[in-house]
């Protein structure tokens, strides 16, 4: 039986958890290499950040693995995000450092099946985070239109 993308993704984290210090380092300086207009968006503690993520993918993941479906989390996720200034077209990238670097910290072997299940799991997430922060975005017009009229 094949195995699900979530499983195969979830594994390959558990696997980097002992260095998921090093592994969040090296993924945010990877990224603000590739996407440096996202470096001013980041203003809170950077360790604290990079605890978070990880933690966050991992438990996502992990929740997807057993069947959970995590999309109001998901969502709420996506508003936060809005807030905090992120564009659709950076999931992108955000998506393709985060696989580089996990390819960084694994043995190399199985890289195929890693990289089709990260693309099918991770386009779920931000699929996901998307809904939620086009949402937010939506929501802050209309309350700006309104107050615009009224006033
Ligand atoms: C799977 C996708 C993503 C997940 C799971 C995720 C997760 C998180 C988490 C857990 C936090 C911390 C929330 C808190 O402080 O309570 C956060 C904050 C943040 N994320 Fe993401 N994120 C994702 C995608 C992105 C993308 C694509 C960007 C854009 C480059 C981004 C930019 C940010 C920013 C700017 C913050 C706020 C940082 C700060 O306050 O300094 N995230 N994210």
């Amino acid at each position: 039986m094949r195995k699900s993308p979530h499983v195969i993704v979830a594994k390959c984290l558990e696997f980097i958890y002992p260095r998921r210090s090093e592994f969040s380092a090296r993924f945010y300086d990877n990224m603000f290499v590739a996407l440096p207009q996202a470096k001013k968006l980041f203003v809170s503690d950077r360790s604290q950040q990079e605890k978070l993520l990880f933690h966050a993918i991992a438990n996502i993941e992990r929740s997807m693995m057993n069947g959970k479906s995590p999309d109001r989390d998901l969502i709420e996720f996506g508003r936060m995000h809005a807030h905090a200034g992120v564009k659709r077209e950076y999931f992108a990238v955000f998506g393709e450092i985060f696989l580089s670097t996990m390819i960084e910290f694994l043995p190399n072997k199985n890289r195929k099946i890693l990289v089709a299940a990260w693309w099918s799991s991770y386009n779920e997430i931000a699929e996901i985070m998307i809904a939620g922060m086009e949402l937010e975005k939506t929501k802050k017009r209309f309350e700006h239109n309104v107050f615009r009229k009224s006033c």
